[in-house]
């Protein structure tokens, strides 16, 4: 019988892989699975031919969901989500460059500091304060985690905050691979009709401030054509890529430190370490559980397998990144570990645009936090803080501190 994908963590260990990813990794780089939803195909799991898989050419981004309920038709290759137009996250090149031409510059380290950070320093300030005023137990999934990234890409792009129930609903009902695929269309719908009035509403009044309107600008005076179509699948993918990853990656990440004392101590003594201890966190936590997949567009060897034109190939970045060929001692959260990349944004042209958002959020959180709140406790033991073990992206659902 085919192995399948490893997909349950041990309840001992919230903060790590599933387990059997330790044997597999150990018996080849790369195995003939079932995947969740069924469908067989390559499952990656050591760091080099991860990297590999995300760097060849010949792998394509069009590729089938592999992690969705058993029984259900794997959803065509990309076209995106049932309701959503075409993503450029599904797209292979010529035209999935001509989309990163187009934003790259937008998201560069320097154009998050000019135009975000000092937003993202007031309304952490702002949160902080607010659960400094609350007496007893505080949910910081709530309070902080999941309002900080959504403020933020709803500054980045123009969207009402107003709205934020709205899209967050609909993103979680999208990313919640429990729900059935009517459920999870349903969500993507919402996002696609949400995005397209916005983009309307934006075509009316281009001198509204945001990405989306100034997209529309540089459309106007013949820099690029962007249909509405165009503009939607951009809003809606940089909408729910770019809140739930961080949401998730922020909350993770606070319970990994109040559950590592020393390691909560080291950036309380030297907040400098910050950089490092975000790129450590990335790595360790790798949130995108389930991997990612590419699609082979003509035969190709790796890690010693040959690989079919058509067969799926999916990498699961939780446990390449705890690879011990490319990481000493992979288990262990190490502030201090001298580390040149990891998977945790991807690797290669699809290589997460949105990653010096997510870092600078992370950076002003993690920091503020720990100084502010230096006897910051979970208010329940670590066994039950409950974790979203069926999201795209693995994170708590709740986080209750006292402090
Ligand atoms: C900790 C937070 C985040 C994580 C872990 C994360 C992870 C990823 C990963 C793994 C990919 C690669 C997808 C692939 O190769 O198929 C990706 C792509 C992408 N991410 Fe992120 N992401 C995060 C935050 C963000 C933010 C804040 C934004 C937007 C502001 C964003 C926007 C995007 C976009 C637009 C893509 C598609 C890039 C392309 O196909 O060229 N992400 N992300």
């Amino acid at each position: 019988m085919t192995q399948s994908m490893p997909t349950t963590r041990a309840t001992e260990a919230p903060l790590d892989p599933p387990p059997e990813y330790q044997a597999l990794q150990e018996e080849s780089p790369i195995h003939w699975v079932t995947f969740p939803n069924g469908t067989e195909g390559w499952l990656v799991t050591r760091f080099d031919e991860g990297s590999q898989v995300f760097s060849d050419p010949r792998m394509s981004a069009r590729r089938p969901r592999h992690d969705n309920p058993p029984g259900e038709e794997p959803e065509g290759a990309g076209a995106g989500e049932g309701g959503l137009p075409p993503l450029f996250v599904m797209m292979d090149e010529p035209d999935h460059g001509a989309y990163r031409k187009l934003l790259a510059g937008k998201f560069t380290p320097k154009a998050v500091q000019n135009r975000l950070q000092p937003y993202i320093d007031r309304i952490v300030d702002e949160h902080l304060n607010a659960i400094a005023a609350t007496d007893g137990p505080v949910d910081l999934v709530q309070a902080l985690c999941l309002p900080i990234p959504c403020l933020v890409i709803c500054e980045l792009l123009g969207v009402p905050y107003e709205d934020r129930d709205g899209f967050h609903g609909a993103t979680e009902q999208m990313m919640d691979m429990s729900n059935p695929r009517e459920q999870r269309d349903a969500g993507a719908k919402w996002l696609m009709d949400y995005i397209n009035k916005l983009v309307e509403q934006k075509r009316n009044n281009p001198d509204s401030p945001g990405l989306l309107a100034e997209l529309i600008r540089i459309a106007d005076e013949g820099g690029t054509i962007l249909t509405n179509s165009d503009l939607t699948g951009i809003g809606a993918l940089l909408l729910f890529a770019g809140h739930d990853t961080t949401a998730a990656m922020m909350g993770l990440s606070i319970m990994t430190l109040l559950t590592h004392p020393e390691q909560w101590q080291q950036l309380h003594d030297d907040p400098a370490k910050i950089g490092p201890a975000i790129e450590e966190l990335l790595r360790y936590l790798t949130i995108v559980q389930f991997g990612l997949g590419r699609v082979a567009k003509e035969d190709l060897e790796i890690g010693g397998a040959q690989i079919r034109e058509g067969d799926l190939v999916v990498v699961a970045m939780p446990a390449a990144n705890r690879d011990p060929r490319a990481f000493d001692n992979p288990d262990i959260a190490n502030f201090d570990r001298k580390m040149s990349r990891h998977l945790a944004f991807g690797y290669g042209v699809h290589q997460c645009l949105g990653q010096n958002v997510a870092r600078a959020e992370l950076k002003t959180v993690l920091p503020r936090l720990i100084e502010r709140f230096p006897d910051l406790k979970l208010a329940v033991p670590p066994s039950e803080v409950p974790m979203d073990t069926h999201g795209t992206n693995y994170g708590v659902r709740k986080l209750p501190v006292t402090h």
